[in-house]
């Protein structure tokens, strides 16, 4: 049997310079990994809620960009830049179901996105349980309320209207 006697660490014979002072008949213990979860650990309640919230934000991420250049060259670059809006460029716009459907997309996907971005900004900065909570309802308001009334303007949008 080979043994390195090494008592550096003061609490026993440790791994010495090339050779171990495990063998067969003395086996190294078997140190349980912390986290693994074993038979007596407590089933998890937790879904997949995390990995589906990140898939979304690289999802929504890509199909923003689409959506945002997209906007962006539409309102502010072609057709004579941001001089031609108005609500006659609005009215015209918005009485087509693609752009209705383009800026319905771009409110859901942009609001949902963001939303999620802070809720994962907000669970990494603010410590103390209490301030998450508020925090997080004050985004969640702000959130269902801005999403609700811009869908509203959207499909109630009146070009008549005096
Ligand atoms: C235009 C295309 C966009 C792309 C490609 C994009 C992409 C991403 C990605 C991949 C993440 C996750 C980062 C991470 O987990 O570390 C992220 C986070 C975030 N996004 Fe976007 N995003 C876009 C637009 C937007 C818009 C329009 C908003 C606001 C309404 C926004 C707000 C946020 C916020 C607040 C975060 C969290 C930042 C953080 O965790 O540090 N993003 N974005």
């Amino acid at each position: 049997m080979s043994t390195t006697e090494t008592t550096a660490s003061g609490i026993g014979p440790v791994e010495g310079a090339g050779a171990s002072v495990y063998t067969v008949d003395n086996p190294a213990p078997l140190i349980e990994p912390p986290r693994k979860r074993t038979k007596k650990s407590p089933k998890s309640t937790r879904g997949n809620f995390e990995m589906a919230a990140w898939l979304f934000m690289r999802l929504s991420g890509v199909v923003l960009v689409v959506l945002v250049i997209g906007h962006l060259l539409i309102q502010l670059v072609l057709d004579g830049g941001v001089s031609k809006i108005g609500f006659a460029f609005v009215a015209g716009r918005w009485a087509s179901p693609f752009w209705q459907v383009w800026d319905l997309l771009m409110l859901w996907l942009a609001m949902l996105h963001g939303a999620n971005g802070l809720r994962t900004v907000i669970n990494d900065y603010a410590e103390r349980p209490n301030t998450r909570l508020w925090l997080k309802g004050l985004l969640y308001t702000a959130t269902v309320f801005t999403i609700l009334l811009g869908t509203l303007v959207i499909f109630t949008f009146d070009p008549n209207i005096r």
